[in-house]
């Protein structure tokens, strides 16, 4: 029997995917030692390979079939646009993708000024403003820390994602406007599906829902 391989997005939602995996049965014990240097992790027993992987190199590992299975936000699926089946929602890791700036930046994008938007998502931004609100803007592109861009005025607004809130109330922002909803999805290679369908379906099935 071959193995199935996982990708797992590391960061955030990593120590909680891995906890929701061992909640369901699908576990590995090697992958709990806090001091290992091991990048790839496997359970003999049910046959299944672990990896973490950067979050925006989730959907290539799983596209070009280097993992089977991969465990990734939907914010990650949607600005990597990679040929996958998207399966199932986890229902962690929930937040929203939003337009965020100074108070006074809701009058910009109500006037449709052609407005500077910070963000580590220029595939969802541009597609919000030119496709949904038909919008021309300028979009840059950056790597983290996305709010200091309204504050030492690199752009008028950003795209970005909110959990709590706290990142942008602490800097003086708020949310202008809703994207969309995010949360971790279960993604699946396209030949995975067909050529080991039963083991894949199994393991999904036990995402599913708590064992016992
Ligand atoms: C994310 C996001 C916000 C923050 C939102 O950043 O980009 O900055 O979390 O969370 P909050 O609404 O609960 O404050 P992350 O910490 O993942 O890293 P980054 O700044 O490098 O993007």
């Amino acid at each position: 029997m071959r193995y199935i391989t996982f990708a797992l997005a590391k960061g955030r939602l990593a120590k909680q995917a891995m906890e929701l995996l061992k909640e369901r049965g699908v576990t590995c014990p090697e992958m709990e030692d806090p001091d290992t240097r091991k990048l790839i992790f496997t359970n003999e027993e049910l046959k299944l390979k672990f990896f973490l992987a950067k979050a925006s190199d989730v959907p290539t590992y799983v596209e070009y079939g280097a993992a089977d299975i991969g465990i990734v936000g939907r914010d990650t699926i949607l600005e990597e646009r990679r040929n996958l089946y998207e399966v199932l929602d986890l229902g962690i890791g929930r937040c929203r993708m939003c337009v965020a700036g100074p108070a006074e930046a809701a009058e910009l994008l109500k006037h449709h000024q052609r407005i500077r938007v910070a963000t580590k998502y220029p595939v969802i931004a541009k597609d919000y403003f030119y496709n949904r609100k038909h919008q021309t803007v300028e979009i840059i592109k950056l790597n983290g820390s996305v709010e200091l861009a309204p504050i030492v005025g690199l752009a008028e607004v950003i795209v970005d994602i909110v959990e709590t809130g706290t990142t942008l109330k602490e800097n003086g922002l708020q949310v202008l406007e809703e994207i969309c909803g995010l949360s971790a999805k279960v993604v699946v290679n396209q030949v995975s599906m067909k050529m080991e369908n039963q083991r894949i379906a199994q393991l999904i099935q036990a995402l599913k829902r708590p064992q016992g």
